[in-house]
């Protein structure tokens, strides 16, 4: 039988709880301003491979830490003139950067899956800011879902996916952005966008001009395997209605029962989709059928996790 694990509200109590579960390398699962993170100590090589255990998530794919603003980001990773004008602008916040790790870099090695470089952010959420601030430790998390599910969104989400594979769930509402940060990697000097989120390409080109696609042969997040985010369900992209027998998922006007968003909002898209896709594939495990949502803004971002839920499963 499977437990599930405490959900508990946020309070001073909770959040020293939490703190003391992360020192002891155990797993607490948080919510940031993007989707809720299974955090663990970024510095404890066991508790960074619990994570991958609860998630059953494949070994090479590595993990973002968290840190509590960019000086302590500045003990873990080197930053470039450019690197620095980005976490200037967008930290704290939904921007991810894959930059070298320090020569004396004290992070475990697992959270980099072996390579040279870490993937870190720092935060735009109270409670994740309070749990780092109380626990005085740099926290890897991945969003918190096992291996090849939606992200959550909610804590209700992560006890549904993870049960008692983590220790604590810190309940801080529904996230507001629903959409996993943006990820950018450098390729020498140049800006590469490794996986589109929730800060949309353009905000991010206003500093670093016009941003470079990942590209096979190029450098690459590990997460973009075609396969990483996959519901049971099988989708239908760019579909005007649904045939018989499929459950449709509209976007704009329109009388279906299913929309993620009836004002055509792309933040508000972004903000329901993983939400609406767990809904639809718990209820409906045959076809869902998806309206087309237009590729700009938040859109790009939207699109791409689209079309990974979409495409065919890796064995
Ligand atoms: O919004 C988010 O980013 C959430 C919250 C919890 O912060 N976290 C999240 O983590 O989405 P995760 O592990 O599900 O996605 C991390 C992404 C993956 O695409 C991974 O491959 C990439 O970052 N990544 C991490 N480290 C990397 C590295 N050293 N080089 C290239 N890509 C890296
Ligand atoms: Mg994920």
């Amino acid at each position: 039988m499977t437990v599930a694990a405490a959900i508990t509200a946020v309070s001073d109590d909770a959040i020293a709880a939490a703190a003391a579960i992360l020192r002891r390398g155990g797993l607490v699962a948080f919510p940031t301003e993007t989707v809720y993170g299974l955090g663990a100590n970024a510095l404890d090589d066991r508790a960074v491979a619990a994570i991958f255990a609860a998630k059953a998530r494949p070994r090479f794919n590595p993990l973002i830490v968290h840190a509590s603003d960019q000086a302590a980001a500045a003990r873990y990773a080197k930053f470039t003139p450019l690197a620095k004008r980005l976490a200037a602008r967008f930290w704290p916040g939904a921007l991810t950067l894959v930059l070298p790790r320090t020569s004396d870099c004290p992070l475990s090695l697992l959270v980099s899956a072996g390579l040279d470089t870490v993937a870190i952010r720092v935060p735009d959420q109270a409670v994740a800011q309070r749990l780092l601030a109380a626990s005085g430790l740099p926290v890897a998390a991945p969003s918190a879902n096992a291996s090849g599910e939606v992200s959550p969104t909610t804590a209700a989400h992560v006890r549904d996916s993870l049960g008692d594979r983590v220790d604590l769930v810190l309940d801080g509402g529904p996230t507001r952005l629903g959409l996993e940060s943006t990820v950018i990697g450098f390729d020498r000097d140049r800006a590469v966008l490794l996986r589109p989120g929730a800060i949309p390409r353009d905000d991010i080109e206003t500093i670093t001009g016009s941003l470079h696609d990942a590209s096979p042969g190029t450098i690459q997040s590990p997460g973009q395997l075609a396969s990483h985010y996959a519901p049971r369900a099988r989708l239908r992209l760019n579909a005007a209605h649904a045939e018989p027998g499929e459950t449709y998922l509209a976007f704009g006007p329109s009388p279906a029962e299913h929309n993620l968003s009836r004002k055509g909002d792309l933040t508000e898209a972004a903000a329901n989709l993983f939400a609406m896709l767990r809904a639809l594939d718990a209820q409906a495990p045959g076809t869902i059928a998806i309206a087309p949502i237009p590729e700009r803004g938040l859109g790009e971002a939207i699109n791409d996790r689209l079309r990974r839920a979409a495409a065919p499963r890796t064995p």
